[in-house]
């Protein structure tokens, strides 16, 4: 997979109208944004691209938007924070046919340095339309309104939509220019290439829940990796696959045989596998969620048939963090515990803290593990945090995600 694509610097955007894929996909509790993190992460690009004088078009999803275009998937409060975070006026183009007469006569308005917000990319229904012939219509409507492209939503760049990956198509057609944006760039170096041709010793840290979402990111970093940790939920399977015993924690049984396979792999290529040697473990998953919960520390292959495993112990957090010390690269997706409740999170923590106080390279995938650290504190002491959840595990399956490969090479 090409990763060396056309940046924001590779051409000179004064004058242009430059459309400028975001993934302003952000959480809102009664129409306020509860994180602007994928807003702030924005902000480079916008920023060089008035600079450059550029008329700057910004386009984005918010949403599922399953029942059609509504207020309450507007991207109003979307421009709203982003006039007061670039401190200047973003003029939002409401209507909810996104590339309408609204959005044409606001973008003919424009001034170098200006910015225009159009409305929700889903309203239209063409762009996720599969095959993409329909789609097709609606991203040459949007190219219509531009002279370049920019992708900067990372976070989208799995999905082939109309604004994500067939937009390039109609800017090429027109002679323009597609790049990424400087966070696309960033996810690019850090979770594309780093996994791609790591500093070595290269270590991947996987948690979370289920087996059965990791498939393909296990597969691809036990050949990309020299060690491969597994905690969190999933290490459950893996524990069973092993033989032992592990009460009624958290288990795929139909992933049994997979679990079985990769063990076998990372013997035959002689990478570490490392799993929980001991576990917290308590009578049951606490409710409320990070209510009190009593628990106590077994190793993993003494879990009482009635007790459930929802934490790594204290010998695997020293375990873990070892593996951690002598890494060049680490990369962390998904947690090793309940961490939402505070006596679960303990496993989580020492994973968080082994990757700030190390010297390697550390990148962080997207959604919970993205999560974890920000709730923890231990946000600035990370090399990356990826702003991608499905993207970044897409990357780490070596997937080549449409939103890089629509970008024009270098
Ligand atoms: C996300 O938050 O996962 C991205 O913005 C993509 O959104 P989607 O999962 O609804 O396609
Ligand atoms: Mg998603």
């Amino acid at each position: 997979m090409s990763l060396n694509k056309k940046s924001v610097d590779d051409f000179n955007a004064k004058g242009r109208r430059v459309l400028v894929r975001c993934d302003f996909n952000v959480p809102l509790k009664n129409g306020e944004i509860t994180d602007e993190t994928r807003i702030v992460a924005a902000l480079p690009t916008i920023n060089k691209l008035i600079a450059d004088g550029a008329k700057v078009i910004l386009c984005s999803h918010l949403g599922k938007v399953k029942n059609g275009p509504n207020e309450g998937e507007s991207l109003a409060p979307v421009a709203k924070r982003l006039s007061e975070k670039l401190g200047k006026e973003v003029t939002f183009v409401a209507d909810y046919s996104v590339t309408g007469d609204a959005a044409t006569k606001a973008v003919a308005y424009m001034k170098e340095g200006d910015v225009v917000l159009l409305q929700n990319t889903r309203f239209r229904g063409e762009e996720e339309t599969k095959p993409q012939k329909a789609g097709e219509a609606f991203a040459k409507e949007l190219a219509d309104l531009a002279d370049d492209y920019v992708c900067d939503a990372f976070g989208s760049a799995h999905r082939a939509h109309a604004s994500v990956a067939v937009v390039t198509k109609f800017i090429t057609e027109k002679g323009g220019t597609n790049a990424v944006g400087y966070l696309m760039q960033k996810e690019i170096d850090f979770l594309g290439n780093a996994v791609e041709n790591p500093v070595r010793p290269f270590v991947a840290i996987l948690g979370g829940a289920k087996v059965a979402d990791k498939l393909n990111v296990i597969d691809n970093l036990l050949e990309k990796a020299d060690t491969l940790i597994i905690g969190g939920g999933m290490a459950f399977t893996f524990l069973k696959a092993q033989g032992k015993e592990i009460g009624k924690s958290l288990v795929d049984n139909e992933k049994i045989d997979y679990c079985k396979e990769m063990m076998a792999k990372a013997e035959k290529l002689g990478k570490k596998l490392l799993l929980p040697v001991d576990t917290g473990i308590a009578a049951g998953f606490p409710d409320p969620i990070d209510g009190p919960i009593d628990v106590t520390y077994v190793d993993s292959n003494a879990i009482p048939a009635d007790m459930e495993g929802l934490d790594i112990g204290p010998k695997t957090q020293e375990l873990f963090a070892d593996a951690v010390k002598s890494a060049k690269t680490v990369v962390w997706n998904g947690p090793m515990g309940v961490f939402e409740n505070p006596t679960l999170a303990k496993g989580t923590i020492a994973v968080a803290k082994a990757l700030a106080e190390t010297d390697a390279t550390t990148i962080i995938g997207g959604g919970d593990s993205a999560a974890a650290c920000n709730q923890l504190g231990f946000a600035d002491k990370m090399s990356h945090i990826s702003t991608g959840g499905g993207a970044s595990l897409e990357f780490l399956e070596g997937k080549e995600l449409p939103g890089v490969y629509a970008a024009d090479d270098k």
